[in-house]
């Protein structure tokens, strides 16, 4: 398929439930999935129900993902993770589509927006300087994985 004919084959839509067992598959195939984020289904459902969205690039004629991006809200500010284009799908302009769509429940949503994104990743990184996202200093990422001993 030609990158015009992809393009026009795409569709743009929000997660639903039944979708779970394809974003578990998508998610692996990106480097997405770490199981220590503990992400699943709940975790999904809950970030909905508090404002979030979770969209999906789909093809209309496979019905296969080929990009997902998770915008989680906090009731301060939106998150956004879990972007990302499947590899067969990468070098064709799609990631700019789907940022585009997601940054416009952003300014729907009237907040800030804030991602994570590792250092190494250039193109991620260039992607979102593109869009206007700016690097917040020289600020370090913590977190408490195992809360079993707090
Ligand atoms: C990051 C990612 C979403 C970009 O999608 P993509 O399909 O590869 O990129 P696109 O073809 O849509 O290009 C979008 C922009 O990314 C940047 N980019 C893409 N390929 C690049 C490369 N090889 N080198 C540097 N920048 C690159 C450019 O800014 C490009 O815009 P331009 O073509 O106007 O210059 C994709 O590589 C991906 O899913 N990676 C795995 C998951 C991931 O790391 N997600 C980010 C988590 S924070």
């Amino acid at each position: 398929m030609d990158n015009l004919d992809l393009h026009n084959d795409l569709t743009i839509r929000d997660y639903q439930e039944d979708d779970y067992d394809e974003i578990v598959k998508f998610w692996f195939l990106t480097n997405m999935g770490n199981p220590e984020r503990g992400d699943n289904r709940e975790t999904i459902r809950r970030t909905l129900e508090l404002g979030g969205k979770l969209i999906l690039m789909e093809s209309k004629s496979t019905k296969q993902i080929c990009g997902t991006s998770w915008m989680t809200y906090d009731g301060r500010r939106i998150v956004l993770h879990h972007f990302g284009i499947l590899p067969e799908c990468q070098g064709k302009g799609l990631s700019k589509i789907l940022l585009k769509e997601s940054l416009q429940f952003v300014k729907n949503m009237h907040t800030q927006v804030k991602l994570e994104v590792h250092s190494t990743n250039v193109k991620a990184i260039n992607l979102y300087q593109k869009f206007g996202f700016q690097h917040l200093g020289e600020y370090k990422v913590y977190i408490i994985r195992d809360t079993s001993n707090l």
